[in-house]
């Protein structure tokens, strides 16, 4: 047992995120490539489709609340991801942290639960970026054969001369007097723009870093551009109409309707955890660790500054959105550009979509990297085989571990709906913050000695209060979800008993030490 929860000496880890060579990443991102990384991973689902119906449905215009409340939460994660990042500098994120310092069964539960937040993560992002593509395509009269737009099982209906989900039109049809078994019916069986969303985003992914970070940055700019014309628009029409805006605001926090969750207090704390998902994405910036130029003073500040940056730009969002129109109208798959409709800006709301489009494919790009490069750590200590770590000669990434990850992700995304796909992402990025929390505090305990270049304050009152915040989101989370996360865990513990014990460099460390 006891060699179970062996530890990779923290000497020995950096050590090798100082090593050279062809076999290495290469470093060459500054502390702006690190921020672009951060919003490039985070601006997405969430704000452009997740805000409305949040804000329909529990929090009303107190879905500011929300985001103010997500966001203190994931600074505390935030905080804690950035001492180990700028400690450990090396491309395993929270797998390499959780390997110093609880052992090596916790960090495989680690390394396996942050396959499952980016790769499952990519999957759920595709899925709503395929939603964006198809939408604007039909805006331009180009429509797909219908079942190839949707995961299995979609009821997909054709209405206005579009198809639609129905599920998502169904107050629509309802407002119009529209019997849904009146429209033609198709089912949906593969979501092909998903799969090909992630294929393309692969190959990006492999020609290299310097390129996928080059994309990256030209994507952020095209969306946070979008974001502040959304808040310039909408912040001028409440100036000019600051009487519906103050009707829409009114009453700010909706009386709670007498179920759990469904506005008052409790709808503020339920929305949070819906849109927790907005946030997740600043932590991918720690897996780039190892190809950062300075990575002791930029990590933190790639970290936060993204978090930092990303909070206003959503606070002032979705502050402006409920002021423009009424949070009961919101419950859409577009609300941005529904909103920027109400402004009476036509072109609002094409800018707007094309912004969601560029905008999402640029977190499946970050999901993505970070997915690599956590295979690529777990292989190089030998939990996984020899060519998930492979890095190519020319372009230097890990582009075996990337063609099989874009494989598996495609098909998820084209197979899974987005719902089971997103609430899986929230549990296992959540299970990663109490882990990461944990481990900074125990580590401040154990090794009290070492230099740390980025410390956390308030220790240990910000990594318990991390631990208690992600921890209460993960149980408010549906059962359904948590087994799966079982499920997930226990596939990896048949890998790990399988393969990844009887090939760990540090358990051969271990018994070297032992043989005498
Ligand atoms: N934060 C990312 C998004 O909202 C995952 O799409």
């Amino acid at each position: 047992m006891a060699n179970l929860l062996a530890t990779k000496p923290l000497e020995m880890i950096l050590d090798e995120s100082a090593e050279g060579g062809e076999h290495s990443l290469k470093r060459t991102l500054g502390a702006t490539n690190l921020i672009t990384l951060g919003i490039g991973a985070i601006i997405g689902a969430g704000i452009f489709v997740l805000t409305g119906a949040a804000a329909a449905q529990y929090a009303g215009p107190a879905i500011v609340l929300s985001f103010v409340l997500a966001g203190i939460a994931c600074a505390f994660a935030g905080l804690c991801y950035s001492e180990f990042a700028a400690l450990i500098p090396i491309a395993g994120s929270a797998y390499t942290y959780g390997y110093a310092t609880l052992g090596e069964i916790f960090a495989w539960i680690i390394g396996w639960d942050l396959i499952l937040e980016y790769a499952f993560g990519a999957a759920t992002v595709a899925s709503g970026w395929s939603g964006y593509v198809n939408s604007f395509l039909q805006d331009y009269g180009i429509h797909l054969p219908p079942s190839l737009t949707a995961t299995p099982g979609t009821d997909m209906v054709m209405y206005n001369n579009r198809w639609e989900r129905l599920a998502t039109i169904v107050p629509t049809l309802k407002a119009h007097g529209v019997d849904p078994s009146a429209l033609t019916h198709v089912h949906g069986s593969f979501n092909l723009i998903a799969f090909l969303g992630i294929v393309a985003v692969t190959v990006i992914l492999i020609i290299g870093i310097q390129e996928s970070a080059n994309f990256n940055s030209a994507i952020v700019i095209i969306k946070v551009a979008i974001v502040l014309t959304f808040i310039a628009i909408a912040g001028g029409f409440i100036l000019k109409h600051p009487d519906i805006a103050a009707r829409n605001w009114h009453p700010f926090i909706p009386p709670n309707t007498g179920e759990f969750g469904h506005y008052g207090l409790s709808g503020i704390a339920r929305g949070a955890a819906v849109i927790f998902f907005a946030y997740i994405g600043f932590d991918a910036v720690s897996t780039a660790a190892q190809e950062a130029k300075r990575p002791q003073r930029d990590m933190p500040i790639g970290i936060l500054g993204s978090l930092v940056i990303c909070t206003i730009l959503y606070i002032l969002v979705a502050g402006l959105l409920t002021g423009v129109v009424s949070y009961t109208t919101l419950n859409v798959p577009d609300p941005v550009a529904v909103g920027i409709d109400h402004t009476g800006v036509r072109w609002g709301s094409i800018l707007v979509k094309l912004g969601a489009i560029a905008g999402l494919s640029s977190v499946m790009l970050v999901m993505l990297l970070g997915q690599s490069r956590v295979f690529y750590s777990m292989s190089r200590d030998g939990l996984l085989p020899k060519w998930a770590g492979a890095v190519h000669p020319r372009f230097r990434t890990p582009w075996i571990s990337s063609i099989t990850v874009g494989i598996f992700v495609a098909i998820f995304a084209a197979l899974i709906p987005i719902g089971i796909l997103g609430e899986l992402v929230s549990i296992g990025t959540l299970l990663a913050f109490v882990i990461v929390c944990a481990g900074v505090w125990i580590l401040r305990v154990r090794r009290p000695d070492l230099a740390r270049p980025f410390k956390t304050p308030w220790v240990p009152f910000v990594p318990i209060m991390g631990i208690l915040v992600a921890g209460l989101m993960m149980v408010s989370l549906p059962l359904d979800t948590w087994l799966r996360l079982i499920i997930w865990l226990a596939i990896g513990m048949v890998i790990y008993f399988g393969y990844g014990r009887h090939h760990s460099r540090v358990q051969a460390a271990v018994s070297a030490r032992k043989t005498p």
